[in-house]
């Protein structure tokens, strides 16, 4: 009996997801559906928000100004109370940039999301974008992201993501999830974004009230929300960033973001009946796969064990199976992402997160 539940339980687990990719691979080779404008360029700000990214800023500063006409954007620095100068060199750094900066200074550190909100009310453009510190962006990311802002049913483009650092797995991890964001991209709109590069239509943003500030994937829910009231949100395959990966800390990052994102999922399942059809299919199956799926795993190897306990050989095999095919990467990475969404929806009963540890970056232990 425990043997049967728990072989079903591993069917569905491995099945439902393998089915979903089998769909998105046949998204993969659609068509965007989108009227790009390469000479589309309307004014746009850039919200960096920085808490103790000395290390990062000028290098961060210096990409965003290179990435667009000078003369068409606004960068805002928000600083959560940074206690490394962070916000020094960041003012250093605009007065002699030659761009429009503005260094904004919190007296206390309160969260990402808030302080985005916050230069939001300062930010004019008529697109905002948001560029985590720790990020950089391919020279010509942010012009094809607004070249895509350029079509009328497009509110916001995220970026795909190159990894600098970090163990193997998160390379694995990276080309797998991009490839399903573009794939998701396609077929109409995707529920994850990324912070290393969001781009809204400001009007678009607005309508949903700017950046929740009750959970921690403010970016991913904030695209989610325009996707729901009918504007496309995207993640397009052309606009890349590359971000640092802690190599100190690499289980506690993973296990926030994955907190993150299960917070986003238990608050936007409950809109799944608004959301236009393409996106309910994507919604409601990431939805499945961050806050269910993860679960019947653990069931399935709970109960095989009880039955390989109680001497069923086949339940032995299956388990010795699964452990043996470990060795094989994908298979490894995909069971570490269960294994870190199990971890976080536990942990997101006793904390949500959302004024973070920072966790240290690639060079930064050399300091
Ligand atoms: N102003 C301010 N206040 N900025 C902050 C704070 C804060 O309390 N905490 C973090 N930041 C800044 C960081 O300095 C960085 O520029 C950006 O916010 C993202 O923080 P990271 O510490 O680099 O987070 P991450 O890369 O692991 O987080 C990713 O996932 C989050 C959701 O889990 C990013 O994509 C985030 O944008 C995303 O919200
Ligand atoms: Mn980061």
């Amino acid at each position: 009996m425990f043997f049967e539940l728990g072989l079903a339980l591993a069917a569905l687990h491995f099945g439902v997801p393998l089915g979903y990719y089998a769909v998105a691979k046949r998204w993969l080779r659609k068509d965007w559906g989108i009227k790009e404008d390469g000479g589309y360029r309307p004014k746009v700000s850039v919200i960096i928000p920085t808490y103790n990214e000395a290390e990062h800023i000028a290098q961060r500063l210096e990409n965003v100004a290179q990435s667009y006409p000078r003369d068409k954007l606004e960068v805002v620095v928000i600083d959560g109370a940074s206690t490394d100068g962070t916000a020094e060199i960041a003012e250093k750094w605009a007065e002699k940039a030659g761009v429009d900066v503005k260094v904004v200074r919190e007296e206390r550190r309160e969260g990402k999301a808030k302080s985005l909100n916050r230069a939001l009310g300062l930010a004019t453009g008529e697109v905002v974008v948001i560029a985590d510190a720790d990020a950089l962006w391919a020279p010509d990311a942010l012009r094809r992201a607004v070249a895509k802002l350029a079509d009328p049913s497009v509110g916001a483009v995220s970026c795909v993501k190159r990894p600098i650092g970090g163990p193997g797995i998160e390379e694995g991890y990276r080309g797998f999830y991009n490839a399903l964001r573009v794939a998701e991209s396609k077929a109409w709109s995707t529920p994850i974004f990324h912070g290393e590069l969001a781009a809204f239509k400001r009007e678009a943003l607005e309508a949903v009230g700017g950046f929740p500030t009750d959970i921690g994937a403010d970016d991913s829910h904030a695209a989610t929300l325009i996707a729901l009231r009918g504007l496309r949100a995207i993640v397009a395959d052309d606009v890349l960033c590359m971000e640092t990966v802690p190599e100190e800390g690499y289980h506690a990052w993973r296990i926030r973001r994955a907190q993150h994102l299960i917070q986003h999922f238990a608050k936007a399942v409950r809109l799944l009946r608004k959301a236009p059809r393409p996106f309910r299919v994507v919604l409601a199956a990431e939805a499945y796969l961050h806050l269910v799926n993860p679960w019947l795993l653990l069931t399935a190897v709970a109960l095989l064990l009880a039955s390989a306990f109680m001497g069923n050989i086949l339940a032995t095999a299956f388990l010795g199976t699964g452990a043996l095919m470990l060795l094989y990467k994908p298979y490894r990475t995909w069971i570490v992402a269960q294994i870190y969404l199990v971890a976080a929806s536990v942990r997101n009963l006793r904390t949500k997160e959302i004024v973070w540890n920072k966790q240290i970056k690639r060079g930064r232990r050399r300091c």
